[in-house]
């Protein structure tokens, strides 16, 4: 039975309570939270994606609100850190260096050097350090994956990808709206994106970006263009700036030489394939969510099971580069090289 800690729980927190129950073979034991009130303010539903609401059963865990003691007493094998992110690095380093597996929340770090950090922890521990980009699992993201891996389709024409909501209000103590706790809208929502087309397309060469202001606070809103050495035209928009009454939308639209493909979160139905010839379709995709799935590729590979990675820890770290390019290049106005 693999014994798991659940680090910071709030939204994601319990998001990841609510996915690892349903893993066969591993049970959450206990909880650590800063928040003394965190029983009473767990019944609150917050957030931007559905399924972090579900019952959670208290008796059950033993909850702390000091990490060191939980480490030391709680008997863990490994911990789900979904603590506000300029926490990732401390947080997951302590949990490698006790010898426990580490699924830790996206995005890894909010810079390169903490990033460089964690993955040496890793190795040094010889356990499983896994960054949770959820997006990679997303069964509709991962089945175009596979359609533009194939080649059956023909080459990438142009790819958009969208993910727009109103400012994450929920977070304790208002972190998301701190740059130097979240890394703002660029590194905290739009780097979904950003390591989606990463993952798909490789490395850029460049990124050209924009972004908005409001109320003189930092940036809501950044449009990236992803250079390749080829003509294909990759952008990615993430934004903080719609109305409440909006919701939320994560979306693309990919043209290759023989199809369309499209995704919207918003429509029914939200996934399709249109080829050049004949009716648009869905593709059969994997059942469950992003997290679900995420969760139970981190439960395998602590398992030791061959299972082929889908995120590696340089391709997190390179998630990191590319959006702190994407800021810079939104300040200089100008692009900026990817090394
Ligand atoms: N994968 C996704 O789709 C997705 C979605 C939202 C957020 N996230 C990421 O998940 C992480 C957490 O975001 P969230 O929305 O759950 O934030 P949140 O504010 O809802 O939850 C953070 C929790 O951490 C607790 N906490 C803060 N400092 C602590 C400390 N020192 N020790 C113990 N607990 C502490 C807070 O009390 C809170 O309960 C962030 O890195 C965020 O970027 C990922």
């Amino acid at each position: 039975m693999l014994r798991v800690g659940i680090v910071g729980f709030g939204f994601m927190g319990r998001m990841h309570y609510a996915r690892w129950k349903a893993v066969e073979g591993a049970e959450v034991v206990a909880i650590c939270d800063a928040n003394p009130n965190i029983v009473e303010d767990t019944k609150k539903a917050v957030g931007n994606i559905e399924g972090a609401g579900g019952e959670v059963d208290f008796d059950s865990l033993d909850l702390y609100s000091d990490y060191n003691k939980m480490l030391t007493e709680a008997k863990l094998d490994a911990v789900s850190i979904t603590l506000p992110t300029f926490l990732h690095p401390n947080f997951s380093v302590k949990a490698l260096e006790a010898g426990l597996h580490v699924l830790c929340e996206k995005p890894m770090a909010l810079n390169v050097d903490d990033c460089r950090r964690m993955i040496t922890a890793a190795a040094q521990s010889g356990k499983v350090l896994m960054i949770g980009h959820c997006v990679r699992f997303w069964p509709e993201y991962a089945k175009t994956k596979e359609i533009v891996d194939s080649g059956a389709c023909g080459k990438v024409v142009a790819a958009t990808f969208q993910r727009l909501g109103a400012a994450p209000t929920w977070g304790a103590d208002n972190w998301f709206s701190d740059d130097a706790r979240s890394g703002g809208v660029a590194l905290d929502l739009h780097i979904h994106d950003t390591d989606y087309v990463q993952y798909l397309f490789g490395m850029p060469k460049s990124v050209l970006s924009r972004q908005a202001r409001a109320g003189g606070g930092g940036a809501v809103h950044i449009a990236t263009q992803y250079i390749y050495d080829d003509d294909k035209v990759v952008t990615a928009e993430g934004g903080w700036a719609m109305t409440p009454a909006f919701g939320f939308e994560m979306s693309f639209n990919i043209a290759l030489e023989k199809a369309t493909i499209v995704y919207d979160c918003t429509r029914a139905p939200a996934f399709r394939v249109c080829p050049a010839q004949g009716e648009a379709f869905t593709p059969e995709v994997a059942a469950g969510d992003g997290y679900s799935i995420e969760i139970s590729h981190f439960a395998a590979l602590t398992a030791g099971r061959d299972v082929a990675r889908v995120t590696t820890l340089a391709g997190s770290l390179d998630s990191v580069k590319i959006v702190l390019a994407e800021k810079e290049s939104a300040e200089k106005g100008q692009a900026v090289l990817l090394g």
